[in-house]
């Protein structure tokens, strides 16, 4: 295994990290990431299977768990009881019990109201250069899990600052300002939905977390610090990444000049699945080994962490053609950015209704949007997306 060196902090590389992806894939799947300390897999092959490798998992192994550091406690209280952060048993219970009340038929139903949203945030746009991630992007991934949820959507402002200084915790500039704070989130949030949960055993709603109330497997029954841990999960994950994903999209979109077939009835799956993988908004995950395994020639300790940089494997050339290439005709097969296995990202269908819906609306109604400013990424890896999407209809 090759040591390669590379801060996630470092300017160029979060304006555009493919270059040093690609050097990395050139020289074989798997590294060391001295800035992580860890094996990292950049090719297409090793993130695939060690994305369903059950010698992996997310889950903290048990002699090297250790309790958090005090001033975190309300935020480590919701990682315990986040699907995200746990393996079978745990995770197929929590996992199964999501996914009950998690259905297509709640998701589709979600579509009227999400396009008449569209075009009522397009009617308020102003006619001077605006910040279309704020007026557009943000709003209409948090307004549809706020919709799905059941929380008020007068709520939504609220919880984006919750949720955005809880993420900041997954983000390479993590600090202890960030900690406070992010904690200071969790213990806010957690008391919101311990209360609006209380309201809801009693007045049951038509929406998830009443379904998450009662859904029920073989007599089990989610308990409320899972409750609470399962929909902040959802809330949290459920509008981050979409978020950066219509920006990044969009930005693309027009730097590369888009065509309207992109946006027909028939192109729009292949162009959200192209937004998804050639500039997604969530990099890298790790694993932890459980076991010792053999991997691409590197043998992994139990306990050792393996990075898995999905936008590296996107854009593998031995697994697609030309894949610098912006193509929303291509066939899409090779798309690692939702991940895969166990932990295969729950909200993909209502991450994809929401941006088949919103852009079409949105290029529809706006088709000479035009960048005002040149974007800039956040310094924010392993998430990656914009500051702010300077633009003008
Ligand atoms: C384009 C938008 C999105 C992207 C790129 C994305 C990406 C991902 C990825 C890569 C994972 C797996 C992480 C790993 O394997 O370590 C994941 C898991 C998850 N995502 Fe998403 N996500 C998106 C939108 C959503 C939405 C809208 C929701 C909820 C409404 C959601 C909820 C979840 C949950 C609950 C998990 C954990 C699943 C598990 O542990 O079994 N995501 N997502």
């Amino acid at each position: 295994m090759k040591t390669l060196t590379q801060s996630p902090t470092g300017p160029a590389f979060v304006q555009d990290p493919y270059p040093f992806y690609a050097a990395a894939r050139e020289q074989g799947q798997l590294h060391h990431w001295q800035d992580y300390g860890m094996a990292a897999a950049f090719g297409h092959s090793a993130v695939h299977m060690l994305l369903r490798d059950r010698r992996f998992g997310r889950e903290v192994p048990e002699e090297m768990h250790k309790d958090g550091a005090a001033h975190l406690a309300p935020f480590l209280a919701v990682e315990a009881h986040s699907m995200l952060d746990a393996e079978p048993p745990r995770h197929t219970r929590l996992r199964r019990l999501v996914l009950r009340a998690f259905t297509s038929r709640e998701i589709a139903a979600l579509q009227p109201g999400l396009e008449d949203l569209c075009h009522r945030l397009i009617d308020e746009f102003p006619a001077a250069p605006f910040d279309l991630l704020d007026a557009y992007c943000t709003q209409v991934p948090v307004i549809a899990i706020c919709r799905l949820l059941g929380v008020p959507e007068e709520m939504a402002p609220q919880l984006l600052d919750w949720s955005h200084r809880m993420v900041a915790m997954y983000q390479a500039s993590r600090s202890e300002t960030t900690e406070h704070a992010a904690a200071e989130a969790a213990q806010a949030f957690t008391d919101f939905l311990r209360g609006y949960i209380g309201k809801r055993r009693n007045d049951p709603r038509d929406d998830l977390i009443t379904r998450l109330i009662a859904a029920e497997e073989e007599g089990d029954k989610l308990s409320t610090d899972e409750l609470i841990g399962t929909c902040i999960l959802l809330l949290n994950a459920g509008h981050e990444a979409t978020v950066h994903s219509l920006g990044n999209g969009v930005k693309t979109m027009l730097q590369q000049g888009w065509q309207p077939d992109w946006l027909a009835p028939d192109g729009i799956d292949g162009l959200v699945e192209e937004i998804l993988r050639f500039d997604p908004p969530l990099h890298m995950f790790t694993r932890y080994a459980y076991e010792e395994a053999e991997v691409f020639g590197h043998t992994f300790r139990r306990g050792d962490q393996v990075a898995l940089l999905l936008a590296a494997a996107n854009r593998d050339p031995s697994a697609l053609d030309r894949p610098e290439v912006f193509d929303p005709s291509r066939p899409p097969k090779v798309n690692k950015s939702f991940g895969g296995g166990l932990h295969f990202c729950v909200g993909a269908p209502l991450a994809r209704l929401e941006m088949q819906i919103a852009l079409p609306i949105l290029f529809g109604r706006c088709p000479d949007l035009r960048l005002a400013a040149e974007p800039e990424y956040s310094n924010t890896y392993h998430f990656h997306g914009l500051t702010r999407l300077l633009v003008t209809v």
